[in-house]
């Protein structure tokens, strides 16, 4: 392919472009500061649109929008909630095609078809009336206990760039299911397809001042929802170092929240293993998204009488992946940004120097010097401690590191301070049922691309991945606080003091 010279088509809907605007209590507004924020497409770096460059004014904003919004929100009966979620849903349908093109622009992915946020959506909205209480046994029968689960109030949320759809979805969908108002940050780098959805809420008939979108950097808009002081909860996807920065601040406010910070995560081959399956699974978990997922399987931790075999048929199906532009018939796009190019060169860089084996890829390929395109690589003969084999690349490199048993697969599998996900490939049940107990991830997958398959499967990390459980049922539930209420039929008569008359 050598498509440098040609410029890809840009294809935007205009029923949902949002240039120039963000969304505060039902309307549409440019930020305080009136300054914007170029959002360009990564494989040709033309400008797509601008969004506002929001601050800490325009956070005051929406809270105080999603403040007001609350009380008719949460007192809104549950069905009706999850009702205007499944109208959300269908106009997601409807517009599909239009909202893969946008996200698929603005993060430079192939097309993918249509996208996951429907069906996230719908899953969610029929938990918006299954949120239900306990009754509890009380030591009197004219007495009743009982739980209620409610919203928090007013939430935030801020979301990376690698899947902006799907991440809005999520968030947004979870925590107003409950019954809350939320104010969320888009990444600066892929913020029009979660605009797009935002108005789609609007037009789905889900309240203004319900969902609330500040878009911005990180540091500016970013900072100021978990400091803003009548946030109740927060939830935040992207990097362990912001999220550490967004515990600190939750911790200033004693605010509860869940972060979600990727991984490093391993998938285990045994020599009994299906090639033929495990082989193309395991390139598409590092070329899927150009690497940049939170579950892509960046490690293979192989038996070492497989390895000269896996070695050779990933290396061949990794050159047999296309790279290119969105709307070309190719598998792997750019990575997001310039920023994001330079780290991932620079972790291959990284582990030539500490003499990891190139076998295929390693640069950028022939003829791309527009956009940000990096080739599939393949690293072997890497030791489990060098850094390309510990921290997150966000790119599709991929490492292979040899071991004797499966004592060892464990160990290394296990070390790193990631625990996202992790995928084993054997035939062997005993194999399969040990290897699921012993790895620390929060998602295992047997035979099976990350994820896969599953419907409804809580997701989230163990270790520094992070803490707490998205797109699960239970998902619904950690955006709603208990209470218990104790019930008395009757007042109960006060025990009289002793006086001394009594004597
Ligand atoms: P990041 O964690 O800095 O950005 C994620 C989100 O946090 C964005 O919306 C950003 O604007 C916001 N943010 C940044 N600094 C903030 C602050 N001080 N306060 C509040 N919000 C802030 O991630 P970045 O810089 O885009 O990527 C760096 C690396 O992070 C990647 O190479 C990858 O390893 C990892 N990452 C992991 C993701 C995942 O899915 N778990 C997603 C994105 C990045
Ligand atoms: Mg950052």
């Amino acid at each position: 392919m050598t498509a440098t010279t040609e410029r890809p088509e840009t294809t935007l809907d205009p029923d949902l472009l949002v240039d120039g605007s963000m969304l505060i209590g039902g309307e549409w507004v440019p930020s305080s500061g009136g300054e914007t924020i170029d959002v360009v497409n990564p494989a040709t770096v033309q400008v797509l649109a601008r969004v506002p460059r929001g601050n800490a004014a325009d956070v005051d904003a929406a809270v105080r929008a999603a403040e007001q919004a609350f009380p008719a929100w949460r007192d809104l009966d549950a069905t009706s909630r999850g009702r205007l979620l499944f109208r959300w849903a269908d106009l997601i349908e409807q517009h599909g095609t239009a909202l893969d093109q946008l996200e698929s622009q603005e993060v430079g992915r192939p097309s993918w078809g249509p996208p996951p946020m429907a069906g996230q959506l719908r899953f969610i909205a029929g938990q918006a009336d299954k949120v239900q209480g306990l009754s509890l046994p009380t030591y009197s029968p004219d007495q009743l206990g009982l739980t209620l689960r409610e919203p928090y109030g007013v939430v935030g949320a801020i979301i990376p760039w690698n899947a902006p759809g799907p991440m809005f979805a999520t968030e947004v969908g979870a925590a107003i299911a409950a019954g809350n108002t939320i104010v969320i940050k888009p990444a600066e780098d892929a913020p029009l397809t979660p605009l797009a959805l935002a108005k789609l809420a609007l037009e789905a008939g889900i309240p203004p001042g319900v969902v609330n979108v500040v878009t911005g950097y990180g540091g500016e808009a970013g900072a100021a929802i978990p400091a803003h002081p009548s946030i109740r909860r927060m939830g935040f996807t992207g990097s362990p170092q912001t999220g550490s920065l967004i515990m600190k601040a939750c911790a200033d406010n004693l605010v509860p929240l869940h972060l979600e910070l990727g991984g490093k995560s391993p998938q285990v081959v045994f020599p009994d293993a299906d090639l033929d399956a495990a082989v193309p699974a395991m390139v598409m978990g590092i070329t899927l998204n150009t690497g940049q997922i939170c579950a892509a399987g960046s490690r293979v931790v192989c038996l070492r009488s497989v390895h000269d075999e896996l070695v050779d048929r990933l290396a061949a199906q990794m050159q047999r992946v296309r790279v290119g532009a969105w709307h070309e018939p190719v598998n792997m796009g750019p990575l997001i940004s310039e920023r994001q190019h330079q780290r991932v060169l620079g972790y291959i860089d990284l582990g030539r120097e500490a003499g990891a084996e190139v076998v295929t890829g390693g640069g950028v390929p022939a003829g791309y010097d527009t956009g940000y395109f990096v080739e599939p690589t393949l690293f072997d003969n890497v030791a489990p401690d060098m850094r390309i084999a510990q921290e997150e690349i966000f790119g599709p490199v991929l490492s292979v590191i040899a071991v004797d048993d499966e004592a060892e697969a464990i160990e290394v599998a296990n070390g790193t301070e990631y625990g996202l996900v992790a995928s084993v490939w054997t035939n062997d049940v005993g194999t399969a049922v040990r290897m699921s107990r012993r790895l620390q991830a929060g998602q295992v997958a047997v035979n099976s691309p990350l994820g896969a398959g599953v419907i409804g499967g809580p997701f989230g990390g163990y270790k520094h991945s992070g803490f707490g459980r998205t797109m699960g049922a239970d998902s619904v539930l950690e955006w709603t606080q208990v209470k218990t209420v104790s019930m008395r039929a009757a007042v109960p008569p006060v025990p009289r003091t002793r006086t001394p008359e009594d004597d």
